[in-house]
C-alpha cells in the first residue's frame, strides 16, 4: 500500500541583531536533519548579505537567487548540491540584489515557488533586522526560529524583532477578516484607548470585537516563535532563554518555545575558515549534541506558525 506523502515543513531563522549565529545554527540544523535521512532544501534568503554557501565550503555557487530574480529561472532549477546527502542548497543572491530591490510580484512568485518545492523540510536563513521582506519571508514558515546571544543589546533587538513580526502577522490576520486599518489606528492612538502593551491591544480587540474572537483563537493563538540561545559561555546564560520566553508572554501575550542553547566554541570559526561543515567535522564538540537536541525539540513540538496559505503576504 502506498503511503500518503508527508507535507513539507518550512522552518525559517531570523533575529534582531547581526552576527548572533543564525546562519551557523540553521546550517547545522539542516545538516542534522539531512544526516537523519530527511530530504531538505536550505535557502539563503539573506537578501543583500548572502553567505550560507560558505558554511558548506562553496566559494562560487553555480546558481543563486539572482538567477531566479533576474533571469526568471524556476527555483527548483537553481538548487545546487550542498556536499551533504539529502540536502540541496539555494544560495543567496550575490551582488546586485538587496531587500529594497525585491518587488511585490517577485516576492509573491518566490513564496509560491518555495511552497511548491519537493522536500521533507525547507529551511530558510534570513538576514538580521525587521525589513518588511524579511518579516514576510519569516511569516511564510510553519516554524519561526529566532537566534540570540545572551547579551542585553541582542536581547533588546530580538524583542523588537519579535514585536515587529507579531504586529505584521496581526495586521494580516485583521486584513483577512476585513479589519485591516483598525489595528493600526488603535495602536497609533493607543493612549486614548488605555492600551499600554501588545497584550493590552489583543485584549482590547477581543473585548470590543467579539466577532473576531473565534477566528483569533483559531489563527493567532497558534502563533509561536522558537528561541535559540547561541554562544553561551556560562551556565547562568542559559536562563536568558527562559526569561525571554516569559517577557514575550507578559508583554506580547505571545507563546515562545525555548528550543535550547548552543555553547560558544572556537571550533565554529575554525571550521568555517577551513570550509568544513561543523556538524560533520567537529563531532566531539558539545555544540553538536546541543544542535541535535535543538533540532529534535523543534521537530517534535506540535506548535506551528499558522495556516499560511490563507494570506497574501506583504501587500504592496
Ligand atoms: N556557537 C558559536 N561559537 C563560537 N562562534 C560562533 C558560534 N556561533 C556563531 N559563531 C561565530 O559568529 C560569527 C557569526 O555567525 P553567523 O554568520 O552564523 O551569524 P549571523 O547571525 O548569520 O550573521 P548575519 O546577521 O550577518 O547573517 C561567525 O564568525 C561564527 O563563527
Ligand atoms: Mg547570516
Amino acid at each position: 500500500m502506498q503511503q500518503a506523502a508527508k507535507p513539507c515543513e518550512i522552518w525559517a531563522v531570523a533575529g534582531g541583531k547581526g552576527g548572533t549565529g543564525k546562519s551557523f545554527i540553521i546550517s547545522s540544523i539542516a545538516t542534522q536533519l539531512a544526516l537523519r535521512g530527511h530530504r531538505l532544501i536550505l535557502i539563503d534568503a539573506d537578501y543583500g548579505g548572502a553567505n550560507l554557501h560558505s558554511f558548506f565550503g562553496i566559494s562560487r555557487p553555480k546558481y543563486s537567487l539572482s538567477d531566479f530574480f533576474e533571469d526568471k529561472i524556476p527555483l527548483s532549477q537553481i538548487i545546487v548540491h550542498s556536499g551533504i546527502s539529502n540536502m540541496g542548497l539555494i544560495t543567496g543572491a550575490l551582488g546586485s540584489l538587496d531587500s529594497e530591490s525585491i518587488t511585490y510580484t517577485q516576492k509573491q512568485k518566490l513564496f509560491r515557488q518555495i511552497r511548491g518545492l519537493e522536500a521533507d523540510f525547507i529551511l530558510i536563513d534570513l538576514g538580521a533586522g525587521s525589513h518588511i521582506n524579511t518579516l514576510d519571508t519569516f511569516l511564510l514558515a510553519d516554524k519561526m526560529i529566532v537566534v540570540t546571544v545572551p547579551e542585553i543589546t541582542a536581547i533588546e533587538n530580538l524583542y523588537q524583532f519579535i514585536k515587529s513580526v507579531y504586529f505584521r502577522k496581526l495586521k494580516f490576520f485583521m486584513g483577512s477578516i476585513g479589519l485591516k486599518d483598525t489595528v493600526q489606528e488603535l495602536w497609533k492612538n493607543r493612549a486614548n484607548y488605555g492600551i499600554r502593551s501588545f497584550a493590552n491591544l489583543v485584549d482590547y480587540l477581543k473585548k470590543n470585537l467579539p466577532d473576531m474572537h473565534i477566528a483569533y483563537e483559531q489563527e493567532m493563538s497558534k502563533f509561536a516563535v522558537y528561541i535559540i540561545l547561541n554562544q553561551v559561555r556560562k551556565s547562568t546564560d542559559i536562563l536568558v532563554g527562559e526569561n525571554l520566553k516569559s517577557v514575550c508572554l507578559k508583554l506580547l501575550g505571545l507563546t515562545a518555545v525555548y528550543a535550547g542553547y548552543a555553547d560558544y566554541d572556537e571550533e565554529v570559526q575554525r571550521t568555517i575558515n577551513r570550509k568544513e561543515p561543523f556538524m560533520i567535522h567537529c563531532r566531539f564538540s558539545s555544540v553538536v549534541k546541543e544542535i541535535e537536541d535543538i533540532t529534535e525539540n523543534i521537530r517534535s513540538e506540535k506548535r506551528s506558525g499558522f495556516s499560511a496559505q490563507i494570506y497574501e503576504y506583504g501587500s504592496p
